[in-house]
């Protein structure tokens, strides 16, 4: 019943052409709606895609240009679209109750001063993030610059994005979200996140790249709902990160595994001149076993012809310091509506209330405590992870970010600078179940 692995190409989405442009200003349009698509080789799946399209056009932004994005809502539901890594104002930022009805329009403005970074879009709509999301209501967006540009690092078809994330189908090919129930929320057995049988990446199960001997740049986002992986080449090979959530690393780090949590990027170079032509090198998740432990293939099939390097220094990142205030958020299960529900400091989500009070352009220390694995996101504010427990972060928090994995059990500290604009954003659990039962709330930047 399950496709064959390793057989569908890898496809690479088109990058999204701007309607127009204007001096300092690109526009763009977007339809959301229902499309027939063939993921399962033999049968169509019904998705919600941005154009009709499972993940959605790949837009590549300019840091310092302005981007418009016009979202028409094609669909029966409301939406609420946010690009996530983005620093942006309100208004645009896809708030859950700043709703997009059907057939209405909002136009999204997007400054985009923010250095070059792998940054994402999706739905945000309250209560339904995650069945939303798993219709395929997201998609990559790459943001470049002048730095990143002029680096050595592989460019053009050496530079690929690989959108993970898993997916459960029928017999005839349409999507199974078993958490549905009438009314918002989340059917209890699924409080702990859903999870598909199937890998998808870039919209293609388990899929197969051919690669020549040489660098390829991977911005990996892991867009699933709920799943972790724990990625690693077999046979095994370097993953030389050079840029993680929002940006480029101050130096690379080569991991030979890499943990990725829901909605994290970790931008890598492979080398695979480490391979003799021929060779299939397998990009697996350690995590598990069986299917679901196999993401995809890359097939070494002809010498390489690029000149690609990793230099020894990427970018400028300044360490976070100065912090002027510490708070405490913590992330439990509870109860709340007489359900099962998930909260940060005892309260489930209230649109109308505010945590934290940041002043713009601070630095604050924000400590995360946790009873499972949260991935925390922050709207707006950039962070770097400084301590886990008191000890010193893992290999894979390094540079600048915007979504932390904090563990079971764990208090993961970080500072954040609250810089942009002022007004109202959020912090929530981006495993997107836990997020839509209630685990989310307010900031106000003021
Ligand atoms: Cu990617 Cu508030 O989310
Ligand atoms: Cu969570």
């Amino acid at each position: 019943r399950l496709p064959k692995p390793f057989a569908v190409p890898l496809p690479v989405a088109a990058a999204a052409r701007p309607v127009r442009t204007s001096g300092d200003t690109d526009y763009y349009e977007l339809t959301q709606r229902a499309a027939d698509v063939e993921i399962i080789p033999g049968t169509r799946t019904q998705i919600w895609g941005y154009d009709g399209m499972f993940p959605g056009p790949l837009f590549r932004f300019r840091s310092g240009r302005q981007a418009v994005v016009r979202i028409r809502n094609g669909l029966e539901v409301p939406t609420s679209t946010h690009l996530h890594g983005g620093v942006t104002p309100p208004d645009s930022d896809g708030y859950p109750t700043d709703l997009v009805r059907p057939n209405a329009t909002k136009d999204y403005t997007y400054p985009l001063r923010q250095r070059a970074a792998t940054l994402w879009y999706h739905d945000h709509r309250m209560d339904y993030s995650a069945p939303q999301v798993w219709r395929g209501l997201m998609g990559m967006a790459i943001v470049a610059d002048d730095e990143d540009d002029n680096l050595p690092l592989p460019k053009d078809d050496h530079d690929i994005p690989l959108i993970i994330c898993d997916r459960a189908f029928a017999d005839d090919g349409s999507f199974i979200y078993p958490a549905l129930r009438p009314g918002p929320g989340v059917e209890a057995p699924f409080g702990n996140g859903v999870l598909g049988d199937v890998i998808l990446v870039n919209g293609a199960p388990w899929p197969v790249l051919e690669v020549d001997a040489s660098k390829y740049r991977f911005r990996i986002l892991n867009a699933s709902n709920a799943r972790q992986y724990r990625l690693k080449l077999d046979p095994g090979g370097d993953l030389v990160q050079v840029g993680s959530d929002v940006g480029l690393l101050a130096a690379p780090v080569r991991h030979t595994e890499i943990p990725v949590s829901p909605a994290e990027r970790f931008d890598v170079v492979v080398d695979f001149a480490a391979y003799p032509v021929g060779t299939e090198v397998t990009l697996v998740n350690t995590l598990e076993s069986g299917d679901t432990g196999r993401v995809m293939r890359f097939k070494v099939v002809r010498p390489g012809r690029s000149a690609a390097t990793v230099p020894d220094r990427l970018s400028a990142v300044d360490k976070l310091g100065g912090p002027v205030a510490t708070r405490t958020f913590d992330f439990r299960a509870g109860s709340g509506d007489g359900m099962r529900m998930w909260t940060v400091n005892g309260e489930m989500f209230d649109p109308d209330k505010t945590m934290a009070r940041p002043g713009l352009g601070t630095v604050e220390r924000w400590r995360f405590a946790s009873d499972f694995h949260h991935p925390v996101h922050l709207h707006l504010a950039h962070f770097q992870v400084v301590a886990r427990d008191n000890q010193r972060p893992m290999a894979s928090d390094a540079g600048w970010k915007d979504t932390v994995e904090v563990r079971p059990y764990e208090v993961v500290e970080v500072l954040a600078r609250f810089d942009g604009y002022r007004g109202r954003y959020m912090l929530h659990c981006h495993n997107l179940e836990h997020e839509d039962m209630g685990m989310m709330v307010n900031f106000d930047v003021g």
